[in-house]
């Protein structure tokens, strides 16, 4: 394809704004999907995403647009809203010109609409302003045209309105992106050169990169070099997605398509890579991606440790198409062989975790999620803390916690409760700007731990659903933590420590112990259950012994009855974790991590 007649565009927005459903709109104006296969959130492939009704993964489509006789080529990338998944819309801004700025024409500018937008700003796109949802009866179009009119500066007319749900004004949209957006600089002589945007694992045929051109173009047939990798493949086939993979014979510059290599070793694609021709190598490779930095650790654990081996395929393989999960092996007593995993949030976590359990069919159990520390001890050394396991015994001589910036969009009627809610989670307020008479935008320095957890849910009740939040790195500061063990029958339980602000450690000992004392089955002898902070006892139960023996309940009876109940108690067993003598059933370890 000719570079002047391609736009590439990706739609951005705060969650639930309506980007996927407006992107049905433009797949189905553009006629690549027939009435009869539409289905609501086409381009949400993933089970989770449809029935979450929320986007996890970007995606790229080419569709067709006419404007004025001439045909152009529109690659579109329909990105995630969740403030977890950033990085994500992050990639698919770096292949793309412009982005349309859709906000939903009830609710306004939100936190994420703000970050998203600064984060097209940076990379010098055009943006195209929207509102959307404007069939809604609720929707006050001309007053929220007015506060996008004044963030990026432009004319209140050059908001367009449109609605995902009825089609209205998408095929002005379309115009308007083929007239605004400008087609890609590349040069298209030059040694190729191409940007891999994503990537995902297809049991068929291996790996399956999507790209970027910017220079050059690729054959198939023509072998390729990956320029960090330093790897050299013979493609098997190239194409473009329009809604589903179509084989071309070629990739020219300011196209977006995939490349297969039949390469099914995961090692062999990182997203961020340059592609170029083998035979005639670029000089320079592409900027590509400074690796994100995960926010929160916790382990993994196979429920059925022999399924060890299968979890480290599975996360291999996953990593492909999530570039922001990072991993490595982990032993715990409790819990045996696992991995300790970063991710960029607990609904990250959340989707990591069900990927694994529908895409590959393993049951797991999860530790309880904490930031990342900074521990030095009396001696001096310097400790990177993931892990409570990891928290150096002895005296401490400080511990550095990272922060974040945050930034809240709420009414004004809430902003007493939102920050009476940030003092309770040790935030330090900075500047409050208004929006619009009616709405402000408040920023908040704050301790991750205390963001990452129930902050949002929390936000939310507050402000009757209204609130929005956005935040990210900035800095550390020191932090009056410490590590609280729970200990059963006098042992540690490795699982079960975690590194509490001092001030909430007791309330943390107290739930744990009552929790476990009400998980844990009755055994012949009495059980303590105590939280400790390194020698120091915080919090302590008992189980008490059982009396009875069970069998006795059968007493002179029936032998079936009572050869039944023996095995039952076998295959009860097997599911026990001998902790010292104190059998702990998984069930328990599950329970009492879920909740905590
Ligand atoms: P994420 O991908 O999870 O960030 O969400 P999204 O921005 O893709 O939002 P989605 O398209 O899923 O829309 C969110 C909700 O708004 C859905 O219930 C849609 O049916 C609804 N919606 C989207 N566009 C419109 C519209 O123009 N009018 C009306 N009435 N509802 C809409």
């Amino acid at each position: 394809t000719d570079q002047s007649l391609i736009r590439n565009f990706c739609i951005i927005a705060h969650i639930d704004h309506g980007k996927s459903t407006v992107a049905d709109r433009i797949l189905q104006l553009s006629g690549i999907i027939e009435e009869r296969e539409m289905r609501d959130r086409f381009l949400d492939r993933m089970d989770i995403e449809q029935e979450r009704g929320i986007t996890i993964k970007s995606q790229a489509v080419r569709v067709p647009w006419t404007v004025d006789g001439t045909e152009y080529t529109l690659g579109m990338i329909d990105t995630p809203g969740h403030v977890d998944f950033t990085y994500e819309v992050s990639r698919a801004l770096a292949a793309c010109e412009g982005a349309v700025l859709l906000v939903d024409a009830t609710q306004g500018i939100e936190a994420q609409t703000l970050s998203n937008l600064y984060m097209a700003m940076d990379h010098d796109l055009t943006i195209i302003p929207v509102l959307n949802k404007i069939d809604l009866p609720s929707a006050e179009s001309d007053k929220h045209a007015e506060e996008i009119a004044n963030l990026i500066g432009c004319d209140i007319s050059d908001v367009l309105r449109v609605s995902g749900k009825t089609g209205e004004g998408v095929s002005d949209l379309l115009d308007r992106i083929v007239t605004d957006i400008p087609a890609p600089q590349g040069d298209p002589t030059a040694p190729a050169r191409a940007l891999i945007f994503d990537s995902v694992y297809d049991s068929y045929r291996g790996i399956v990169t999507y790209i970027r051109m910017i220079d050059g173009s690729l054959q198939s047939r023509q072998r390729i070099h990956m320029m960090g990798l330093g790897t050299t493949h013979e493609p098997i086939e190239l194409g473009v997605i329009s809604p589903e993979m179509q084989p071309t014979k070629a990739l020219a510059a300011g196209e977006v398509g995939y490349v297969i290599t039949g390469v099914k070793d995961v090692s062999q694609s990182k997203v961020g890579d340059t592609i170029t021709e083998d035979a005639r190598r670029a000089q320079e490779p592409l900027p590509g991606y400074q690796d994100p930095q995960p926010m929160v650790y916790a382990g993994l654990f196979p429920i059925d440790n022999a399924q060890f081996p299968e979890l480290r395929e599975a996360l291999d393989k996953l990593k492909l198409n999530d570039a922001a999960l990072i991993y490595e092996p982990e032993t715990s007593v409790a819990l045996g062989f696992g991995f300790r995993c970063g991710f960029l949030g607990l609904l990250h976590m959340e989707i990591v975790s069900e990927r694994l359990s529908r895409e590959f069919g393993l049951d797991l159990i999860s530790t309880a999620p904490n930031v990342p520390y900074e521990v030095t001890g009396e001696d001096g050394t310097m400790h990177r803390v993931t892990n409570p396991s990891e928290f150096p015994e002895g005296k401490i001589k400080s511990i550095v916690e990272p922060m974040v910036a945050a930034d809240i969009i709420t009414p004004k009627e809430f902003i007493g409760s939102v920050m009476e809610l940030c003092q309770d989670h040790r935030g330090i307020m900075g500047t409050m700007e208004y929006l619009s008479p009616e709405r402000v935008e408040m920023h908040y320095r704050m301790p991750l731990a205390e963001i990452v957890f129930d902050f949002f849910d929390q936000l939310k009740s507050r402000t009757k659903g209204y609130a929005s939040l956005d935040y990210h790195e900035d800095g550390e500061q020191s932090a009056d933590l410490v590590k609280v063990d729970i200990l059963i029958q006098g042992d540690r339980v490795d699982a079960f420590s975690a590194i509490v602000h001092r001030d909430k450690s007791y309330s943390y000992g107290v739930m744990m112990t009552k929790k476990l004392r009400e998980l844990i089955p009755r055994q012949q002898f009495e059980i303590p259950i105590q939280a400790a902070i390194g020698s120091r006892i915080i919090a302590r139960e008992t189980i008490r012994a059982l009396r009875k023996d069970v069998l006795a309940k059968c007493y002179g009876g029936d032998i079936t009855r009572k050869r039944k109940l023996l095995e039952k108690q076998k295959a009860g067993k097997k599911r026990m974790k001998m902790l010292g003598h104190v059998e702990v059933p998984q069930e328990a370890f599950i329970a009492a991590l879920n909740t905590g």
